[in-house]
């Protein structure tokens, strides 16, 4: 039995909500921003309620022994308030956010060895504040390491697919490699269709080829074809769908831009390596979006 603080229940945070409930093992803390009178998560097995206690107020939450991040990794400041009184007593954080900078974004709050990075992947929207449409199987992977066994072990016996992998860094680099071509949609403010477009298939893989020479340089092992496979499975998505970049940038909300491209034009600044495509969709995608919040 763990009593288990979610800093974040948005889409991934409330159905990782639901997985502990459903352990039957765990004390859950839901820490929010604003008052949750329900939360509801329609799992592929059916709808969950979730029954959890819910804090407000950093100063008001308790001390815990696992804390979960799951917010957007522009609202890291923010969450890492919440960390000095659930660690109180010393509680490792597993931080479930897209890019590669996990520890770097909460190391000015919590030791570097209490932090977990946790690549997540998981088909789930959020029709509204206290519902969850989670689709298919959450997918949750972080180091072999005795942090790392001890997260996955808060799941057993859910459906969630947890586990550890040797190499982190590959396996964050490679979903970066996803991720960063994502600039494009957004960009364009057309669904994932747009990649079916040669040009726009070209710039995907140049996009995805930075980010596998950027992530060479530190240290993940990502095969060329990479770029490949990242603009095939965007050609055989569905035409309508809408990733999390581009979803923020219709609701006005801030953007994951920095954890997606930034990352890859910052550290490649640092290895001397060139990375126009990515500096370009960020020149862009910021440009437009300055002073209109969209
Ligand atoms: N959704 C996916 O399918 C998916 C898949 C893979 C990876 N990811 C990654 O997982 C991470 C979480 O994404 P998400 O889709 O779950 O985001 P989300 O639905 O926007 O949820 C984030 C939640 O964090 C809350 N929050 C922000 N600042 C907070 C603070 N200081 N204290 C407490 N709560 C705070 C937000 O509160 P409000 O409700 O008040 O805004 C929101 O409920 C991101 O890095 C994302 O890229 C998501």
């Amino acid at each position: 039995m763990a009593r288990i603080a979610i800093v974040g229940v948005g889409a991934i945070g409330s159905v990782v909500a639901a997985l502990l409930q459903q352990t039957g093992r765990h004390e859950v803390v839901l820490c929010v921003r604003r008052p949750l009178a329900e939360l509801i998560v329609e799992t592929p097995d059916g709808p969950v309620e979730v029954r959890a206690t819910v804090v407000l107020n950093p100063a008001d939450a308790p001390a815990v022994d696992w804390v979960v991040v799951a917010t957007k990794t522009y609202n890291a400041d923010s969450a890492g308030r919440w960390l000095k009184t659930l660690c109180a007593q010393g509680a490792p954080v597993a931080v479930l956010q897209n890019g590669v900078e996990h520890c770097e974004r909460f190391a000015p709050y919590v030791p570097m060895e209490l932090i977990l990075p946790v690549i997540v992947d998981c088909p789930v929207e959020r029709p509204s504040a206290n519902r969850v449409r989670q689709r298919g199987v959450m997918y949750l992977k972080c180091s072999e390491s005795e942090l790392g066994r001890g997260f996955v072990e808060l799941f057993a016996g859910t459906p969630a697919d947890a586990g550890t992998v040797s190499d982190f860094a590959t396996v964050a680099w490679r979903k970066l490699c996803h991720n960063a071509a994502g600039v494009l949609p957004a960009l364009l403010l057309q669904p994932s269709g747009v990649f079916r477009g040669e040009t726009v298939g070209e710039t995907a893989l140049q996009i995805v080829r930075e980010c596998i020479e950027v992530g060479r340089a530190e240290g993940a092992k990502l095969d060329d074809d990479i770029a490949e496979a990242v603009l095939r499975a965007y050609r055989a998505a569905p035409v309508d769908g809408v990733n999390s970049l581009h979803a923020d940038r219709l609701a006005g909300r801030p953007m994951e831009i920095d954890a997606r491209n930034g990352v890859i034009v910052r550290l490649g600044k640092r290895h001397g390596i060139a990375t126009p495509c990515n500096q370009m969709a960020i020149a862009l995608l910021e440009t437009m979006t300055a002073g209109n919040g969209a």
